[in-house]
């Protein structure tokens, strides 16, 4: 196993009956930030929940911190933290004893996990609200006291899981920013489950994007977006005998006027460019690179996978 790897499967298979919820997924997860992306029903709350070592897997195999799904789950939920999509919070108790109470099961002394609370309350904006009864809260105090929980132990891996759902635009803000801190300044390691790109872009270097039970794409953002690159260029005069001359050298050509997106296919692209420029008496006025976003991202990535999608909402909503 790769070093640096916190989380890796290899052939892993979840079947819930007839359903393939997971289909024979090859996943290689790093330390630092990673999204966990795909429309409802994708299976990311499945996988996280394997991998957590909370369901039993079908087939195939899986690590996470180096140890096996399979039969080491109490360990990996010793030394990482778990924040569940949907609400596992007593109403009941104050937040600082629901917190307190997480750590003891995970086998922390009483007056430590107390400690503990203390701080990890502190640390994700409940400070003040830490004897208020939970059934008191909103959503998105819910999901930070959730946090809290995750949190107590001061685990190297936090898997989160749809952290923002249900927040207003402040409660979405702090939970992003809360986590991403705990990636940059903490150096722990965030797997965090959204079916909203936005979300994972703000935070996250790196995405696995499944797609009905199947890994549709995982890697850096940065590397999967080289897949839809694109050269803008601004040109003054002759630009359609530009747009002539980059098709007749067999160059993936979009224009506008005097603006042509050009398909990225190597640093040769950029001299063929210029060269098709001089040819055609075309000056280039501008020319730089632009990249897809993630969500042009998924659509190419959709596309490949042979599915029609009109937009990323559309593929939100489930509609394939
Ligand atoms: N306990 C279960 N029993 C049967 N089917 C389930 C169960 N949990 C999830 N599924 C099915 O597995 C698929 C993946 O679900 P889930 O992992 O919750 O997706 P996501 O979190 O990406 O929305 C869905 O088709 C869902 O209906
Ligand atoms: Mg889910």
């Amino acid at each position: 196993m790769v070093e640096d790897l916190v989380i890796s499967s290899t052939g892993l298979t979840k079947s819930y009956g007839p359903h393939v919820a997971l289909d024979a997924l090859d996943i290689e997860i790093k330390s630092g930030a990673t999204g966990l992306l795909g429309p409802n029903g994708a299976g990311k709350s499945t996988f996280i929940k394997t991998i957590l070592g909370l369901i039993q897997i079908t087939s195939g195999d899986g690590h996470v911190l180096g140890l096996d799904i399979r039969t080491q789950g109490d360990q990996i939920r010793q030394r990482s933290g778990y924040m569940p999509e949907y609400d596992a919070l007593n109403p009941n108790m104050e937040a600082i004893h629901q917190v307190r109470y997480s750590g003891e099961l995970l086998g922390m002394n009483p007056t430590v996990a107390l400690n503990r609370a203390h701080q990890a309350l502190e640390y994700v904006g409940l400070g003040e609200q830490r004897y208020r009864q939970v059934s008191t809260f909103s959503t998105g105090m819910k999901q930070a006291t959730k946090l809290a929980c995750a949190l107590i132990h001061d685990p190297e891996l936090i898997i989160a899981d749809e952290p923002s759902n249900g927040l207003d635009a402040h409660a979405r803000n702090f939970m992003l920013n809360t986590l991403q801190t705990t990636v940059d300044s903490g150096q722990r390691s965030v797997l965090m489950a959204s079916h909203l790109m936005e979300d994972v872009e703000r935070v996250c270097s790196d995405i696995v994007l499944l797609h009905k039970g199947k890994l549709a794409a995982q890697g850096r953002i940065e590397d999967l977006k080289a897949i839809d690159k694109e050269i803008e260029v601004h040109v003054w005069g002759h630009a359609s005998n530009m747009e002539a001359e980059l098709k007749g050298s067999g160059m993936d050509v979009r224009r506008e006027g005097r603006v042509m997106r050009i398909k990225h296919r190597g640093d040769e692209s950029y001299s063929d460019i210029l060269l098709a420029a001089s040819k055609a008496g075309s000056q280039v006025r501008r020319m730089h690179d632009h990249e897809a976003s993630l969500e042009d991202l998924f659509l190419v990535i959709m596309e490949r996978l042979g599915h029609e999608v009109k937009s990323s909402d559309d593929l939100l909503k489930g509609v394939l």
